[in-house]
């Protein structure tokens, strides 16, 4: 019997970004996926009223929090992943590959409390591992591309793709991130086409595309495979890669991007106190 795991969505205007909470009917367990923490650039506030909606939903529900799972560590919004692990004691899972992330952009920020070794995660996940969340069962499958630690996360019929697939009329996510590769994230998503047809496909990201003026994120591999208009319809990889190095040209680096990777390097934990008492985020002068 095909598992059918709960999914709710909760879309954050400010980041674009969807966080899942995902249950199993049977047990009452979940796990809330890539959670947002608020954060206001101008006043380099941070607020936890985006996640705090996702709690009291999970509450109200009657539900019990067991994972906090992210599918990458994000560059365009601060993770509240350490909040939720803070709050609830859940443990926090993402792609073992983080550690390459984590070596790469420690020394950006100087971040010597940083260890590259992916420790201050509870779980490190390789492709093809399997855990319980209650009586479903969730398949890591890696999914390298938009940067080499990107997960998905298969729950029975469902999947979470973050940023390795966006909605059919939006595409793909850029690769041109430190680690990103178009090629290799073309063989990832034929992965996720493979899975069948009716498979729910939850994505990471809805950035409204011309003539849409609703948010959506969900689709199923159907529609991704015959619609998507990256690599539905059968786009060779050549054209792929070719299509996405070209449009990685034109982009300027995410808004949020210094403030947000040496976060989630943490797994959402802030940098540590300074000798006065207070914690400062870096920005790296011309270093990106
Ligand atoms: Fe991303």
């Amino acid at each position: 019997m095909i598992q059918h795991p709960q999914v709710r969505g909760f879309f954050d205007p400010a980041t674009h970004t969807v966080t899942y909470l995902v249950s199993d009917p049977a047990s009452g367990r979940a796990a809330i996926i890539d959670p947002v923490l608020d954060y206001d650039a101008a006043s380099a506030r941070t607020s936890t009223r985006s996640i705090e909606a996702v709690t009291a939903a999970l509450k109200a529900s009657g539900l019990t929090l067991a994972l906090v799972l992210e599918t990458h560590a994000h560059a365009d919004h601060l993770t509240a992943a350490a909040h939720l692990r803070h709050t609830t004691g859940a443990g926090v899972g993402i792609g073992a590959r983080i550690t390459q992330v984590q070596s790469t952009f420690a020394p950006l920020f100087g971040a010597g409390d940083v260890r590259s070794d992916g420790r201050v995660f509870d779980h490190l996940y390789s492709d093809g591992d399997r855990f319980a969340l209650g009586e479903l069962t969730v398949e890591v499958i890696h999914t390298p591309g938009h940067t080499p630690a990107c997960v998905s996360y298969r729950i029975g019929d469902a999947v979470f793709t973050g940023d390795t697939l966006f909605m059919p009329d939006y595409g793909t996510a850029r690769t041109d991130f430190p680690g990103g590769d178009a090629r290799t994230l073309y063989r990832s998503i034929q992965r996720l086409l493979a899975l069948p047809d009716d498979t729910r496909v939850f994505v990471g990201h809805d950035y409204l595309p011309q003539g849409r003026a609703d948010h959506r994120f969900e689709t199923t591999v159907a529609q991704q495979r015959n619609e998507n208009i990256h690599v539905g319809g059968g786009v060779s990889e050549d054209d792929f890669v070719a299509m996405r190095e070209a449009r990685d040209a034109t982009l300027s680096a995410p808004q949020l991007i210094l403030p947000s990777l040496q976060v989630n390097i943490r797994a959402g934990d802030l940098p540590p106190l300074e000798n006065d008492g207070r914690r400062y985020l870096r920005l790296p002068l011309n270093a990106i």
